[in-house]
């Protein structure tokens, strides 16, 4: 999809997504607070949570309406947006802790280009937490994306998590109104050796 069908699935409805994805906020519950980029933030619900507990954060997204949503909201000052293609926007080397990626779904190359360069934008001991919909989540979960082509598997993010020190690489179920869907998790560490 591109921006401008991003722009029109904002434009449909009225607010998508307020709260944090509850994995999300498990994972980064604890972590003190640090330089962080939320990547394809969408409405900025991770990047305003972040915010909210003392992150510096820069929200990148390149739909323009789904930015103007979270800029809208309370805190939203407190975030820097950036209205950008990932595929082609770039931090500076090792100056982040946390690169946060959710449910972001690229085609397999693209999405493994992009989370290399992220690892790269980490400091030693900086984390990545990539969370997606799951190829499986076609057949045997709910919502999302239907194109196994863009999905994440264990197996896709073996090779951006072969880059870290991994804590959590995994499918993980997530309850959801409708029925359990099926998710891949990465959480891991930029080594600091
Ligand atoms: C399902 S939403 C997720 C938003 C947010 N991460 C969250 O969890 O609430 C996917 C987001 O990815 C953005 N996106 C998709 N491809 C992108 C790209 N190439 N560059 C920047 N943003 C992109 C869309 O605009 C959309 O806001």
């Amino acid at each position: 999809m591109q921006a401008a069908d991003w722009d029109a699935r904002y434009a449909a409805q009225q607010q998508w997504s307020g709260d944090p994805n509850a994995l999300v906020a498990e994972l980064l519950g604890d972590v003190p607070p640090g330089d962080a980029v939320d990547l394809a933030a969408g409405e900025g619900r991770h990047a305003l949570w972040l915010a909210g507990r003392g992150w510096r954060v820069t929200a990148v997204d390149f739909s323009a309406a789904g930015l103007a949503r979270g800029r809208a909201r309370p805190g939203a000052d407190r975030v820097t947006w950036v209205t950008a293609d990932v595929r082609g926007w770039d931090a500076p080397p090792a100056s982040l802790d946390l690169v946060l990626v959710a449910y972001l779904h690229l085609p397999g190359a693209e999405a493994t280009d992009l989370l290399r360069r992220a690892v790269g934008w980490l400091r030693p001991g900086g984390r990545l937490l990539v969370l997606g919909h799951d190829a499986d989540n076609v057949a045997h979960g709910v919502g999302g994306p239907q194109d196994p082509a863009i999905l994440h598997s264990v197996a896709r993010l073996a090779p951006v998590a072969g880059l870290l020190d991994v804590d959590r690489l995994e499918q993980v179920r997530r309850e959801t109104p409708v029925g359990t869907a099926l998710d891949t998790l990465l959480w891991g560490r930029r080594s600091c050796s």
